[in-house]
């Protein structure tokens, strides 16, 4: 049977991450327990909404929106032994802030959807890669039932879209499997809302395309060292894996000409999540900032950090010879990298992450601001017992700097099992956090949200 008739046999013609990843069904009786079941990874099973909530510090009064936060909640029985930490149904947790108060904390079910949110033309969506449309949802964080984009969108999209600022447009990477091939879609959505190109990438590579990156001229196709596995699809696992018979590559893809040729830069073996971002310097060459794995999924098939640590690198990319650079340019591991949301492609001075730990189990413990121009660091440890989050960066309705706004991250308390959510000011982060909001319950360790003004 080939790929192409196992994947039709086997229900995944018409795509969906949930889908796709969700083959793990049947508990084995036996079998050792999972880390992403257990801890702060393992799902919650109650839909709240709450009211009153004790807030801790002073809320800023410009904060005036909802922060939400997207991740995977499995429900139901799940295979231990097979069980990835990138599968299972997504659920949103969300809190709405306005006038220093904290007016309610809720979560959602949002179905395939569980890996990040994004707010694009005033709709919210919790979007997923590998072929499940983003979910729309209203206020109260409940799927609307409408199609993405107003009906737009032909195909799959990706859980991160890179936004550029001055168009006002949103440029995605979407990978799916449509009737079983591996197909890769250029999307552009108008600052309308409404999907204004959409152009077919040929990578026989099946590469898995987590996100990609844009500069000015160009959208960076991260074809890297981890690609879609038969094997491990055929026997119920998250079907994607190392490969070490794939040659990485960075891909340089203009944006405006159609039929423009890729320039390709082959690098050393790594995978790619995220990228801080990516920028042309004053030659037109090309700079990535991302966290460079040296190996993942080929050991470990359950999750990504056992096998290397995710680590801060930069390329530099020379259109006109084709030569690179790269450097590991931090010797702390990171990981969910977010910048100004404006500086997507742009030329940016100031990164934020999730400091991880060096051991093999994460420690999520502490957050780390990257000051690129002078080349030096702040670090947050957080507070014995505390784990973070990815830090989400939001300006200041009037800054006159770049790191003139405030950092969000959720952060789980093993000392009560719950979690909180915790506001630095970027430009005092080492000072700790401003405001702590206390939540009815633990918010498992998922991955992306975002901050939408309301
Ligand atoms: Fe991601």
């Amino acid at each position: 049977m080939n790929k192409r008739q196992f994947l039709k046999y086997a229900g995944f013609g018409l795509g969906g991450a949930g889908l796709l990843w969700g083959l793990d069904r049947f508990r084995l009786p036996g079998t050792p327990k999972n880390p992403y079941l257990a801890g702060n990874y393992a799902p919650v099973e109650d839909l709240i909404l709450e009211n009153a909530l004790t807030v801790i510090g002073e809320i800023p009064k410009e904060l005036a929106g909802v922060y939400l936060r997207n991740g995977p909640n499995p429900m139901g029985a799940v295979n231990e032994k097979k069980h990835h930490w990138f599968s299972g149904q997504g659920m949103l947790h969300g809190l709405r802030l306005d006038e220093g108060k904290a007016l309610w904390y809720r979560n959602q079910s949002v179905g395939s959807a569980n890996t990040h949110v994004i707010s694009h033309a005033g709709k919210t969506y919790a979007t997923v890669e590998a072929g499940g449309a983003p979910v729309e949802v209203d206020e109260d964080m409940r799927p609307t039932g409408e199609a993405a984009f107003e009906g737009t969108l032909n195909s799959g999209f990706s859980a991160h879209a890179k936004l550029d600022s001055q168009s006002g447009e949103l440029h995605a990477l979407c990978y799916e499997f449509p009737q079983g091939n591996y197909l890769v879609n250029h999307v552009v959505v108008g600052r309308d809302g409404r999907v204004r190109k959409t152009r077919t990438i040929d990578l026989p590579s099946q590469t898995m395309l987590h996100e990609c990156a844009i500069t000015d001229n160009y959208v960076l196709v991260l074809d890297l060292s981890v690609t879609f596995d038969m094997y491990k699809l055929g026997r119920g696992y998250f079907p994607f894996s190392w490969n070490d018979a794939h040659q990485a590559r960075i891909g340089l893809m203009p944006r405006q000409e159609e039929d423009a040729t890729v320039q390709w830069f082959n690098i050393d073996p790594c995978y790619v999540f995220h990228t801080f971002n990516a920028c042309e310097d004053d030659n037109g060459n090309v700079v990535v900032d991302a966290m460079r794995y040296q190996r993942l999924f080929d050991q470990d098939w359950n999750g990504p950090f056992t096998e290397s640590p995710p680590m801060l690198t930069r390329w530099n990319l020379n259109v006109t010879t084709g030569q690179y650079t790269e450097d590991m340019i931090d010797d702390l591991p990171g990981e969910f990298p977010r910048v100004h949301p404006d500086l997507d492609g742009k030329p940016y001075r100031f990164g934020y992450c999730l400091g991880i730990g060096s051991m093999r189990s994460p420690d999520f413990g502490r957050i780390i601001k990257y000051d690129f121009a002078d080349d030096s660091k702040r670090v947050y440890e957080f507070r014995k017992g505390e784990s973070g989050a990815e830090p989400v960066f939001i300006p200041s309705v009037n800054a006159r700097s770049e790191d003139e706004g405030y950092l969000m991250s959720l952060v789980y308390d093993r000392s009560d099992n719950k979690s909180n959510l915790q506001i630095f000011n970027a430009q005092g982060l080492t000072d700790g956090p401003i405001a702590k909001v206390m939540l009815p319950q633990r918010v498992p360790y998922g991955f992306h949200g975002n901050w939408i003004n309301a």
